[in-house]
């Protein structure tokens, strides 16, 4: 039903290069760990997908979770009017998209739980502290900020992930940070941090941060 959902999904996209990327993340970010992240995103509520590209994710979980209102934001406009089509092809209408500049997100209105899924490494890292802040006032207590990225361990895997950014975007700068630093900035944000380590027999140092909003 799920992997339906998947193929449903790259389906609506019109141009073959921007489905074969579709496939390519689904393929990163395969069922196994869309539940895992998934799991900790509440079934009801409004959900905000920071740097949301094509709307992969935010058609995923806003398909998976019908009680859900997913608003996607992007910088680039032409993904999110992709997102936006996809989204009318095939009837999903509990997810809204915007072009926006993460770095000048002003947390407009309060969502139940926010997500940002491979963005902080494309973000200059001095913009990262405000933006989580900024998150981190969107939320209420006890709400969830969920930050999938990339370890800088162990740096064979970051060397294989780095390699990939750099062909899929050369031009887009690339910046991993540890464990330890981004878990910082998250506490220093107000945030309770956990982490939760999705093993891939690929070689991605894959993380997952569950950053809940201290009461
Ligand atoms: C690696 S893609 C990930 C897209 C999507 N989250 C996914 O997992 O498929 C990185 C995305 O971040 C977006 N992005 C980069 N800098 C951004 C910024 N300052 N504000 C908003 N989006 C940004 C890019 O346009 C791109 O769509």
């Amino acid at each position: 039903m799920r992997a339906d959902i998947i193929r449903r999904i790259i389906g609506a996209y019109d141009d073959p290069i921007v489905r074969a990327y579709c496939w390519a993340r689904f393929w990163v970010l395969r069922q196994r760990f869309l539940d895992e992240i998934g799991q900790y995103l509440p079934e009801s509520g409004p959900v905000l997908d920071v740097g949301c590209g094509f709307g992969l994710f935010s058609l995923y979980y806003a398909a998976a979770g019908p009680g859900r209102f997913v608003r996607g934001v992007d910088v680039n406009g032409r993904r999110i009017a992709m997102a936006r089509r996809a989204a009318a092809r095939l009837t999903i209408d509990n997810v809204a998209y915007e072009e926006a500049d993460a770095r000048n997100f002003k947390g407009d209105g309060e969502v139940v739980a926010a997500y940002m899924l491979d963005i902080v490494h494309h973000i200059p890292p001095d913009t990262v502290p405000p933006l989580l802040g900024r998150l981190h006032g969107c939320l209420p207590s006890g709400g969830v900020l969920l930050v999938k990225d990339v370890d800088t361990r162990p740096a064979p895997k970051r060397w294989f992930t780095w390699t990939l950014d750099k062909l899929m975007a050369p031009a887009t700068p690339v910046r991993y940070w540890s464990a330890e630093e981004l878990g910082a900035a998250l506490r220093a944000a107000g945030f309770e941090v956990r982490r939760h380590a999705m093993l891939d027999f690929l070689p991605y140092p894959h993380i997952l941060y569950i950053a809940t909003k201290r009461s």
